[in-house]
C-alpha cells in the first residue's frame, strides 16, 4: 500500500466520521426545533376536554348519555347468595344500625352509613355508585401502592370514611357486602368502567377556595340539615342519621377520599343539598368550592397515615398533605388554585417526554448506526 492510497483511507475515514457527527447535530437541532410542535400537540386533547366539560345547563337536559343501571339483587336465582346480597345492601343502607356506636353487631363504625355518600345504595349516577367496583377489582392503587381487592377497597372506607376498624375478610358482614357490591356491577365488562360512577368533573376555580364565603353558603343552603356545628342529626331512638354529620368526631376522618377538595365539590355539586342530581345541580360553582372549603377546614377525627403514597410524585394535585415532589404549599394543595399545579404538572411531563425522545433518537443511532 502506497502512501497515497493510506492518505485516501484516512480521508474517507474522516468522511463517514464527520458525516455522523453532522447527522446526530442535525438530530439534536432537529428534536430541539420540535419542542415547541410536541408541546403544542400535547396541548390540543385537553383544551378540547375543557371546551367539552363547560356543557350548559341546557346541554344537560338533552343528554342521551346511557348511564349505567345497577343489576337488580331480586333477580338472583340462588337462595343462599340472594339473602346474602340482600342482608349486603341492608349494610350499605343502615350500616350505623348493625355496625354503628349502637350497632347490633358490632360497633366499629362512626354511625354514618356507606348509602349517605354512595347514594340509593350505591346506584345513583355521578352520586358516587358502585358501578364500577365488580369490574376494576383487583386494581392498582397509588395512595396504598398496591393492588387492592374488594375486601381491602371496602375496609379502606369503613377505616377512613367511617372512621373505624376494618371487617375480617371472612365476616357474614364483609362478605354480604362484597356479594352486593359485586353483584350489581356484573352487568359491567371486566376493565371497563361503568358510565357515570363516582363522581362527575366539574370546573376549578381562579382562585383559593375560601372558608369565610363558604361559611354563608353552609348558612343558607347545607345547615337546615346538617345543624349549625355540622354534628347532623339523630333519629328518635339514636341509632342511626336522619342528616348525617359533616364534621366533628362522628365524620369522615382526614384520611379518607372525601377529604380530598376536588371529591367533596363534585359530590355535593350534583347531589346536595338532598335530592338534586347531575341534571339538576343547584348551587354555582363558586359556591360548592367555597362551601367544600369551609367545611374542610372544621375540626375532624385525625387518620395516622405513614404507608399513603409511597410514590409521592402520584399524589393528587388536591392531597392536603405534604412532602410533595413539587414546592407548592400545603395550603395551595388543599384550596387551590388548581389551575396552575395542574399546569405545572403538564409542562414536567412535557420536558420528561421531550427528553425521552431525545434519548431514544440517539440510542437508536448509537446502536444502528448503518440506519441512518
Ligand atoms: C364519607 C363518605 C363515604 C362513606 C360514608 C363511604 N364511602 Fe366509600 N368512598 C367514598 C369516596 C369519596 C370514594 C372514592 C374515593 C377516591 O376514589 O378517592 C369511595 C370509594 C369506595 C369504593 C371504591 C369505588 C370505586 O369505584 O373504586 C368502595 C368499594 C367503597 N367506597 C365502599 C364503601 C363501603 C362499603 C362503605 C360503608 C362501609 C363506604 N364506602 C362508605 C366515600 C365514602
Ligand atoms: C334537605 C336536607 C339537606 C340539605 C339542605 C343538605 N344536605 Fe347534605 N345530606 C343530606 C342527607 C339526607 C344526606 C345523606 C344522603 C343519603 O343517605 O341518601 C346528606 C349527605 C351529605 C354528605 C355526605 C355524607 C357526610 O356526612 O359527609 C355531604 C358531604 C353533604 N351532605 C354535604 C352537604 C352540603 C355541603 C350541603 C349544602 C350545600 C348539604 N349537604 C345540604 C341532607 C341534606
Amino acid at each position: 500500500m502506497d502512501s497515497h492510497q493510506e492518505i485516501e483511507q484516512v480521508k474517507q475515514q474522516l468522511t463517514s466520521i464527520i458525516s455522523k457527527l453532522i447527522l446526530v447535530i442535525g438530530l439534536l437541532v432537529f428534536t430541539l426545533l420540535s419542542i415547541p410542535l410536541i408541546m403544542y400537540y400535547q396541548d390540543l386533547p385537553s383544551k378540547a376536554k375543557i371546551s367539552k366539560e363547560n356543557i350548559t345547563s341546557a346541554e344537560i337536559d338533552e343528554d342521551t348519555t346511557l348511564y349505567w343501571t345497577s343489576l337488580n339483587i331480586d333477580n338472583i336465582l340462588d337462595k343462599n347468595q340472594k339473602e346474602l346480597a340482600s342482608y349486603g345492601k341492608e349494610l350499605i343502607m343502615h350500616t350505623a344500625k348493625y355496625l354503628g356506636p349502637k350497632g347490633s353487631v358490632l360497633k366499629m363504625s362512626n354511625g354514618l352509613n356507606c348509602q349517605n355518600c354512595h347514594l340509593q345504595a350505591g346506584t345513583a349516577v355521578f352520586g358516587n355508585n358502585f358501578g364500577s367496583v365488580a369490574s376494576m377489582y383487583p386494581k392498582f392503587r397509588a395512595r396504598s401502592g398496591s393492588i387492592e381487592n374488594i375486601h381491602k377497597r371496602i375496609n379502606d372506607c369503613f377505616e377512613r370514611s367511617l372512621d373505624g376498624n376494618s371487617l375480617d375478610t371472612n365476616s357474614k358482614e364483609m362478605r354480604a357486602i362484597a356479594t352486593y357490591i359485586n353483584y350489581i356491577g356484573g352487568n359491567v365488562k371486566k376493565g371497563e368502567k361503568a358510565v357515570g360512577s363516582g363522581f362527575k368533573d366539574m370546573d376549578f376555580l381562579n382562585r383559593a377556595a375560601d372558608p369565610k364565603k363558604g361559611l354563608s353558603v353552609y348558612q343558607l343552603k347545607c345547615q337546615s340539615c346538617h345543624q349549625a356545628n355540622g354534628e347532623g342529626l339523630l333519629n328518635a331512638d339514636q341509632t342511626e342519621y336522619v342528616y348525617p354529620a359533616l364534621w366533628g368526631n362522628h365524620s369522615f376522618n382526614d384520611g379518607a377520599g372525601l377529604y380530598r377538595i376536588t371529591n367533596f365539590a363534585k359530590y355535593v355539586k350534583y347531589n346536595m343539598p338532598q335530592g338534586v342530581t347531575h341534571k339538576s345541580p343547584m348551587l354555582a360553582d363558586e359556591e360548592v368550592w367555597d362551601v367544600a372549603s369551609y367545611v374542610l377546614s372544621q375540626k375532624r377525627p385525625h387518620k395516622q397515615t405513614p404507608n399513603d403514597w409511597p410514590d409521592i410524585s402520584k399524589k393528587p394535585i388536591d392531597h392536603p398533605f405534604g412532602p410533595y415532589s413539587d414546592s407548592i404549599s400545603e395550603r395551595q394543595h388543599k384550596y387551590g388554585p388548581f389551575q396552575p399545579i395542574v399546569n405545572l404538572y403538564k409542562q414536567k411531563n412535557n420536558v420528561y417526554n421531550y427528553w425521552l425522545e431525545v434519548y431514544v433518537l440517539q440510542y437508536l443511532f448509537l446502536c444502528f448506526p448503518h440506519l441512518l
